[in-house]
């Protein structure tokens, strides 16, 4: 490369119309999802738009704007009216998010139908999985995933998105999935999922903070990245259609590096906290919100997402 004077990068940045004939990383609505919550009734966030919830009939209006507005695709959550110990709301036939898909499913045939797998929301104790002796007992919670995986799909999911973080669930899901017949339906799996300080919002949101403990027996340690590979590398063997990583911004290392050694689709959660942060800080007059956003899901992109779930994709398709 010549130097200066004979190059001059700012020579590209001269106008809007140069830098973005030159520019590397674009937006585009395609590739985000919407995530919803569910629940008995609405419960609107003023604060936070993006974190309310809606009742089954609400979600129906909701998801009727975010289509025409051009989103492709949204990720359920329920809020359940009940909770036990063993999260049985996450299955039921009649549960919140089937009742929720059977609505949905066949008023929008061409919108992309994800749901959240776990059973935190569901669960009196708010832990991802059952607990045996003060301790989450990993092999017997995943049948419960792999019930709740196939009340999903049958009730008019397109993809499961398990988020529990046990170990050996991608493999159940999917034999469950085959048994069921639904060998045809993708996984999207929370691969990298860390116990992260970021969650809090949705925590509120969902309902789902732990009555005791945390989650960092089963969630990963925020230091590693090494880890994050193994865990995406134990899930393409079991059968993962899509690696996700999760939070976003704070593991934008850990999504290069996932982008790298993988070619399966990776996607991004941009989560609660990183939306809360930047709402948190435009409403004091810090930052502009707007501006704040695009460069945030920009770089997420840049890092190697292919999907981004953000809270952002309703304004984001606005923005576009
Ligand atoms: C459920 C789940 C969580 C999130 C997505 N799925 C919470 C958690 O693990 O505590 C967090 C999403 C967000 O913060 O936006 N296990």
């Amino acid at each position: 490369m010549s130097a200066f004077p004979a190059t001059r990068l700012r020579r590209l940045r001269r106008s809007g119309a140069l830098r973005s004939l030159v520019r590397e990383t674009r937006l585009h609505l395609d590739d985000f999802v919407m995530p919803l919550f569910v629940g008995p009734d609405s419960k609107a966030n003023a604060e936070l738009p993006a974190l309310g919830r809606f009742s089954v009939e609400d979600l129906t209006s909701e998801v009727e704007e975010l289509a025409n507005l051009g989103v492709k695709a949204v990720l359920l959550f329920g809020v359940p009216e009940d909770k036990d110990a063993e999260g049985s709301g996450a299955w039921a036939d009649d549960g919140i998010v089937q009742r929720a898909l059977r609505e949905l499913r066949p008023r929008f045939p061409e919108l992309v139908l994800l749901t959240d797998v776990c059973l935190c929301e569901y669960t009196d104790h708010g832990h991802c999985g059952v607990i045996r002796d003060g301790e989450i007992a990993n092999d017997e919670s995943l049948e419960l995933l792999v019930r709740t995986s196939v009340s999903h799909v049958e009730a008019g999911a397109d993809a499961v998105a398990p988020s529990d973080m046990m170990d050996g669930r991608v493999g159940a899901i999917r034999a469950g999935l085959d048994d069921a017949g639904f060998e045809t339906t993708p996984i999207v799996a929370y691969s990298a999922k860390y116990a992260s300080a970021f969650y809090g919002p949705f925590r509120e949101a969902a309902e789902s903070t732990p009555a005791f403990g945390d989650r960092r027996g089963y969630q990963m340690d925020p230091p590693n990245v090494r880890e994050a590979l193994r865990e995406c590398e134990l899930d393409l063997a079991e059968g993962a259609d899509v690696l996700m990583v999760k939070p976003a911004l704070p593991y934008l290392d850990v999504i290069r590096a996932v982008r790298e050694a993988f070619d399966a689709p990776v996607a991004a959660y941009n989560v609660s906290g990183e939306y809360a942060m930047v709402k948190a800080a435009a409403a004091r007059g810090f930052l502009d919100e707007r501006q704040a956003a695009l460069e945030s899901l920009t770089a997420i992109k840049r890092a190697g997402a292919d999907i981004v779930i953000s809270y952002w994709t309703k304004e984001l398709a606005s923005w576009l």
